[in-house]
Order: structure tokens, then sequence, then C-alpha cells
């Protein structure tokens, strides 16, 4: 198995210092930087939008993991791919035409990812798992940071690891909400290569940031 890598989600980090918080966290040995954009109406809450990825592109050179909590999501692919965006990701429910939405991210050049709610099955992908790059399993509901890790989540990560293991292909298969030291282990076991991590990524400041990405990692 791969080793776990961490998606550090700037939701926890300090707004008022973003760029350096994005920088503290890259030095920290970040893999992504994951940008978790909300619009207040597919998701009850409001976060970043495009203006902001594209002022923080020049303080990270890792890829920016930007999940796109928003409806409708078309519209504002070109202008996050623009921005620096590397990975866009979209939720199926956020347009009537997901195989569309997915065309549109790669029309502009940008891996492409798509993120499963709780109550959303994994079998939404298998259409169109060939033409993705990335999968993400929500472990909360999406819409803030600092929320419980729900287990129902481990069973989708089991079946999409399968899933994706039969494309043969490279598929990075993502989990975001309440991940700790604890709930990491059981992801990576459940077949995870990449966790997002806001809270416990962030938590102690910017001296803390090298040890709790390696705890979370497994490495100590
Ligand atoms: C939730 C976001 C997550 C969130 C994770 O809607 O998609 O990325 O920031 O935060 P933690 O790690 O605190 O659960
Ligand atoms: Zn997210």
């Amino acid at each position: 198995q791969q080793a776990l890598r961490i998606a550090p989600s700037i939701l926890s980090a300090d707004f008022a210092r973003l760029g350096e918080e994005v920088r503290a966290i890259d030095t920290a040995g970040a893999d992504y930087i994951h940008v978790d954009v909300m619009d207040g109406h597919f998701v009850p809450n409001l976060t970043i939008g495009p203006m902001v990825v594209k002022a923080l592109r020049p303080w990270s050179a890792k890829p920016f993991d930007v999940h796109l909590m928003i409806a409708p999501v078309d519209p504002y692919v070109a202008a996050f791919a623009e921005a620096g965006a590397d990975i866009l990701t979209v939720h199926p429910e956020a347009g009537p035409h997901l195989h569309r939405t997915i065309q549109l991210i790669k029309a502009q050049g940008k891996k492409a990812g798509v993120s499963l709610n709780p109550a959303t099955p994994v079998e939404v992908v298998d259409p169109i798992l060939d033409e993705l790059d990335l999968v993400l399993v929500m472990s909360v509901n999406p819409g803030f940071g600092g929320q419980s890790f729900l287990s129902s989540a481990l069973r989708k990560i089991e079946a999409l690891r399968a899933r994706i293991d039969a494309t043969g292909r490279t598929i990075d298969l993502e989990v975001d909400g309440g991940i700790t030291v604890e709930t990491a282990r059981a992801c990576r076991d459940a077949g995870a290569d990449l966790l997002v991590a806001g809270t416990s990524s962030f938590a102690g400041g910017p001296e803390a940031y090298a040890g709790n990405l390696r705890r979370l990692r497994g490495e100590d």
C-alpha cells in the first residue's frame, strides 16, 4: 500500500494570515493544499472564491486540491482553473450532468474529482470512474470543519478501493471530515491513500504543523 498523504484544509487556518499559513503547512510537509469552496446554498456556509485561490497560488508549489461545494458548479469551473487549482472536485448533486462537468474540468487541463456525501452511494461514480483522477468520500456532511467522523464512510472507502484497483489506473481515494490520528488509521486500513485534515493539521499553530502531519500519517 502507498504511503498515506495529507491534504490540510485551510478552512482551519488563520484567515487573517492565509498566505503565511499556506506556506507554513507546505513547509511542514503537506502533500496537497485543500481549499474548501462553499456558497451558502449548496452547503450552509460561505468561504473562498477564485480571487482568494489566485492570491494564495504564489505561496505554495504543492497541488491545490479545490473542493467545490457550490451549485450550480459549471459556471465557475473555468474561474477556479484559471486561478490556479490543480484538482477540481465536484459533488454529483451540484448540477444535472455530472459527466459534462467532468468534461469541462478536463477541458481546462485540470484533474477531476467527484465527492460523495454521506448519503450518496458509491455506485454514482461507476459509469465515469475511468475519467476521474480522484474520488472524495465525505465522512461528515459538508459545510463546516470540526465535525465528528461518520464511521459509515469506512465501508464506502473499502468499496471504492476495490473499484479503483479494478481500473488499473491511478485515482486518489481521499477522505474528508473528522480526521484524527485514530480515524486516519481506520481510513488507511480501509484503503484510503489521501486524507483531508483541517482541525488536526492546524491545531497548535505553525510550530506544531510538522508534528501534526507526521502523527496523521502514523509516523510517530
Ligand atoms: C467540510 C470540508 C472539510 C473540512 C474538514 O465541509 O469539506 O474539508 O474543512 O475539517 P475537519 O478536518 O476539521 O473535519
Ligand atoms: Zn473539503
